[in-house]
């Protein structure tokens, strides 16, 4: 599903991975955990082809994401959520509104917007299902704002759900999160990702997180140190 293929990664002269060859199956789901500064961003950003590795290839469903042009990256975002730690939600938006956010990538400038002020039946539905799956589903009509920590990290979750990613890419989810919370988002992409057979990485501050995870990779100054 995800392939690095002896990726290297500089920023300038910044050596930020070096030489990482990491395959994640179909279903996989991942936990990367390492200091910060060893890599595990970079390696996020270059799965969902934020910029090109300076060396070394990275391929999603089989694809060299760096050979895709416009319109099939486009298609292949898609298909790929980014859950951030607590950013990421439009506080003046209601909660329905950003969950409904994870659909755009597959839409038109246009029929996002019309997606996001006139809901069909269907959407308004398939928003209660994801928000349903969180547990959140009597926040529907509130406006973002006024959430939670540990419910604006759902809110993102249901917004992943809805995208029906194949790939559920979550960088540092539980950081700045209480050790209840962080534990509860944790166990909720988990079991999103095993409930839709979705490839999950996550990357993780706190190694006492990753132990439910079906493998975990350690990143220490750019490298792979064991998996
Ligand atoms: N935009 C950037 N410009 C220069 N250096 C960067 C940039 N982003 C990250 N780095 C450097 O690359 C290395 C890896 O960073 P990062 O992938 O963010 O690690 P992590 O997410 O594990 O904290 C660090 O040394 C960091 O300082
Ligand atoms: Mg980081």
């Amino acid at each position: 599903m995800l392939v690095f293929e002896r990726v290297t990664h500089r920023y300038g002269m910044r050596l930020a991975l070096d030489d990482v060859t990491l395959e994640v199956a179909r279903g996989e789901r991942v936990a990367i955990v390492g200091p910060s500064g060893s890599g595990k961003t970079t390696l996020f950003r270059l799965a969902y082809a934020a910029f090109d590795p300076t060396a070394g290839r990275v391929l999603v469903g089989g694809d060299d994401m760096h050979t895709l042009n416009g319109a099939a990256l486009r298609r292949r975002r898609a298909t790929i959520a980014m859950i951030f730690q607590a950013h990421g939600l439009v506080d003046r938006l209601r909660v329905w509104q950003n969950v409904i956010a994870g659909t755009f990538g597959a839409r038109s400038t246009l029929g996002a917007l019309r997606a996001v002020t006139f809901p069909t039946p269907g959407e308004r539905g398939d928003v209660r299902a994801a928000l349903e799956r969180v547990g959140l589903a009597d926040r529907y009509a509130d406006r973002a704002y006024g959430l939670s920590g540990g419910q604006r990290q759902r809110v993102a979750i249901a917004r992943a759900v809805i995208q029906e990613a194949a790939l559920v890419l979550a960088d540092e989810p539980a950081a700045s999160l209480d050790a209840e919370l962080a534990h509860e988002t944790v166990r909720m992409l988990l079991n999103d990702a095993r409930a839709r057979g979705a490839t999950l990485l996550c990357s993780l501050h706190q190694p006492e997180l990753a132990a439910r995870f079906d493998r975990i990779v350690r990143l220490e100054h750019g490298r792979i140190v064991n998996e």
